[in-house]
């Protein structure tokens, strides 16, 4: 037998300031089906994660909810972690970057690589918000596009024709804070030489390191040239204050990939206190022979392929083994969108469909390539009543109660090709040995990250089963007491195989794969259970559902939900002031029908962070609306005042209740100010 390996897995950590939504969990659930399937194989494989609390964002976000950030993240950590139990993500440890831990680490790389002589400091000129008295991210600042005119883009790039440039390149720039337009200050930055280890990765990324693409992106990022890279930030910033600089700060991707360590090492003193010590330098120290894989979506290869391994290798400790990179998740089609309902939250998901299926179909979708996928809901519901409900669950359901009603519960004995004596029946022999001859291609898929090809394989091998199944039809056989034999056998024969493909399913799947051990009466599952068969005589329990459709209106839902649930991230979500939208005509225009509306009655929603709900008189009737101004308006201020309502927009299905239409507010994502007719206007007047 050859030896377990030790590998110690991540990934990318998520920021503090925001909910985990589906487009994390691509990641979370391609990192948590492989070492689930590590540990199977019976390997060490350890899984650390933490979030990423520091930095502009996070700062500014507390100062908007008027709490420390120290609060903000700890309440962040609680959401997060509960999202990633619910979807199965089962790290060993889960941290955070705002640590003791991570301090230690950080300031340690940073003297070391400082020693050594890779940081250097020089002046840099920056916008500075006279009123805020801050320096402002490029995100931070908005103003006309140099190249295209179009107004209100960040100060990094434009939205409207793609240019990139410097925020000093935008025209009438203005702060998003304060409005003020920034001033140009000087201050002195703390740079790492990327430029020193250009040798080191060069051959650290020749050893295989990396997927296609991403070296492929490499061999430009060299071909360009390796800057210096800006490793710290100016006061007021939510970080670690750098120990030799006071008012500077690290930047916080200098101390986020320090994480990894710091999550580890939390982990080594938990295993410590509970007497099953793990030693922190079996997995980071130079030549450590255990290995280190880091899971990321492929914006980040830069931080993770160039700097991390950089800064690792510079202040003494391991490259990573590998670095796995995967695509983006659209959902039908399109980039997830809070206003169509398709930026889901874990949780909001969670409640209305099994997080299970969710696994099941990225798993489908996931190959080794950095490519995007997409989450189309109408084949997500088709695949996985199909495939777990149609074939999967169906031969449990279809074999399980011949055995309990008459076998009690007891299996036969089932033997694989050759062995077999009776030799009777060559499908008989030939699927358990299919079945079992799998292992072996399976599970390479699964450790090169080739789950698609896994499910695909282990999907024709369940439809081999339900063939078996229906050309035996137990059903038949049990009504012919002279077949009992044959009947035990073929029953026995499907729940084998069912036990089989459920070893298979177990990374992806692990709440069914629980279940149906129970219901199985074995132990838990590991991948050598695919090499025996269930003993003769040996008992299963009874059968209990394993699977439910998606049914069309837990989508239906999940979307208004979700359109309902958007998250509030800490970089302003609208413009200070929006764009002007695309020209349109009278007649359009004038399918709007607005109305004088009098709010007579207002009043909280309970579990809505945004809505009120409005009842709206227009003289001729009485409307229901929710209204997004809860963070603007007291409800008693409300009642008696007039407004503008969109009284023919279609009525929506929220969880609350109905919404009949809609009022209107100016916004500019500081302020909600709701509109008002002159004196005189009446309920019922139409808006022209
Ligand atoms: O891009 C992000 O969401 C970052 N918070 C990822 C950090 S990964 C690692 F380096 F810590
Ligand atoms: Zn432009």
């Amino acid at each position: 037998m050859t030896q377990p390996r030790r590998i110690l897995v991540t990934s990318a950590l998520p920021y503090a300031n925001g909910p985990i939504h589906l487009g994390h969990l691509v990641e979370y659930i391609q990192t948590d089906i492989w070492v689930r399937f590590q540990r199977m194989r019976g390997h060490e494989c350890l899984y650390v994660c933490a979030d990423d609390a520091h930095g502009t964002p996070i700062m500014l976000k507390a100062r908007e909810h008027g709490i420390a950030p120290e609060v903000q993240i700890q309440r962040v950590w609680t959401e997060h972690t509960a999202d990633f139990a619910r979807f199965g993500i089962g790290f060993d440890h889960y941290h955070t970057t705002h640590s003791p831990e991570n301090r230690h680490f950080a300031e340690l790389i940073y003297t070391r690589l400082r020693d050594a002589g890779h940081i250097v400091r020089r002046s840099i000129r920056q916008a500075f918000d006279p009123v805020q008295q801050m320096f402002l991210p490029d995100r931070f600042i908005k103003g006309g596009c140099p190249r295209c005119g179009a107004a209100d883009q960040y100060g990094d790039s434009c939205e409207v024709c793609g240019a990139t440039y410097a925020p000093s390149d935008l025209r009438n720039p203005v702060s998003v804070l304060s409005g003020a337009a920034p001033e140009a200050r000087d201050s002195e930055h703390y740079f790492f030489r990327l430029a020193d280890f250009e040798p080191m990765l060069r051959e650290w990324i020749a050893a295989g390191a990396l997927q296609g693409a991403v070296r492929h992106k490499l061999d430009e990022w060299f071909e360009a040239g390796l800057a210096d890279w800006d490793i710290s930030r100016d006061a007021p910033y939510f970080g670690f204050e750098i120990p030799d600089a006071p008012g500077k700060f690290f930047y916080v991707w200098l101390d986020a990939p320090i994480g990894y360590m710091a999550s580890f090492q939390a982990l080594c003193e938990r295993r410590e206190n509970i007497g099953a010590p793990l030693a922190f330098d079996d997995f980071w120290a130079p030549g450590a022979d255990t290995e280190l894989y880091h899971f990321i979506g492929k914006d980040i290869a830069y931080f993770h392929t160039l700097f991390w391994p950089a800064m690792l290798h510079g202040a003494g400790f391991r490259l990573p083994t590998a670095v796995f990179a995967h695509g983006f998740l659209t959902v039908n089609g399109q980039k997830m969108s809070k206003s169509r309902g398709t930026f889901i939250r874990a949780e909001t998901f969670a409640r209305h469909v099994a997080p299970e299926y969710l696994r099941y179909y990225f798993a489908a979708k996931l190959g080794p390539e950095v490519e995007d996928i997409d989450l189309n809901l109408e084949d997500f519901a088709a695949r996985v009543n199909a495939d777990l409900v149609g074939k999967l669950a169906n031969i449990a359901s279809r074999c399980a109660g011949f055995i309990g009603k008459r076998f009690e519960g007891r299996l036969n004995k089932v033997l694989i090709g050759d062995e077999d004596p009776r030799r009777s029946d060559d499908h008989i022999d030939s699927l358990t040995s299919d079945l079992m001859r799998a292992a072996d291609d399976i599970a390479t898929c699964y450790e090169g990250r080739d789950y698609a090809r896994a499910v695909r394989r282990i999907m024709a091998l369940a439809d081999e089963v339900n063939a078996f199944i229906d050309q035996k039809k137990p059903w038949d056989l049990a009504k012919d007491p002279a077949q009992a034999g044959h009947l035990h056998l073929v029953a026995s024969v499907a729940l084998n195989a069912f036990r089989l493909l459920i070893v298979y399913l177990k990374p992806v799947l692990p709440v069914m794969a629980e279940a149906a051990e129970r219901f199985l009466g074995v132990a838990p599952l590991t991948w050598n259970d695919a090499a025996r068969l269930l003993p003769e005589g040996h008992v299963i329990g009874a059968y209990q559902h394993l699977a439910r459709r998606v049914e069309p209106e837990a989508l239906s839902k999940l979307i208004a939900d979700s359109k309902e649930a958007a998250p509030s991230i800490a970089a302003p979500e609208q413009p200070v002031t929006a764009p002007i939208a695309p020209t349109i005509g009278i007649d359009e225009f004038a399918k709007i029908d607005l109305r004088i509306a009098r709010i007579v009655a207002a009043e909280q929603v309970a579990g809505a962070d945004k809505l009120l709900r409005l009842q709206l008189d227009l003289g001729s009737e009485q409307r229901q609306v929710f209204a997004g101004i809860k963070s603007a308006y007291r409800p008693e201020e409300l009642t008696g005042r007039l407004t503008v309502m969109v009284a023919n927009l279609a009525p929506r299905q929220m969880k609350f209740g109905l919404s009949e239409g809609m009022v209107l507010a100016a916004g500019d994502g500081k302020g909600i100010f709701l509109l008002a007719p002159d004196a005189g206007a009446q309920p019922g007047m139409r808006v022209k």
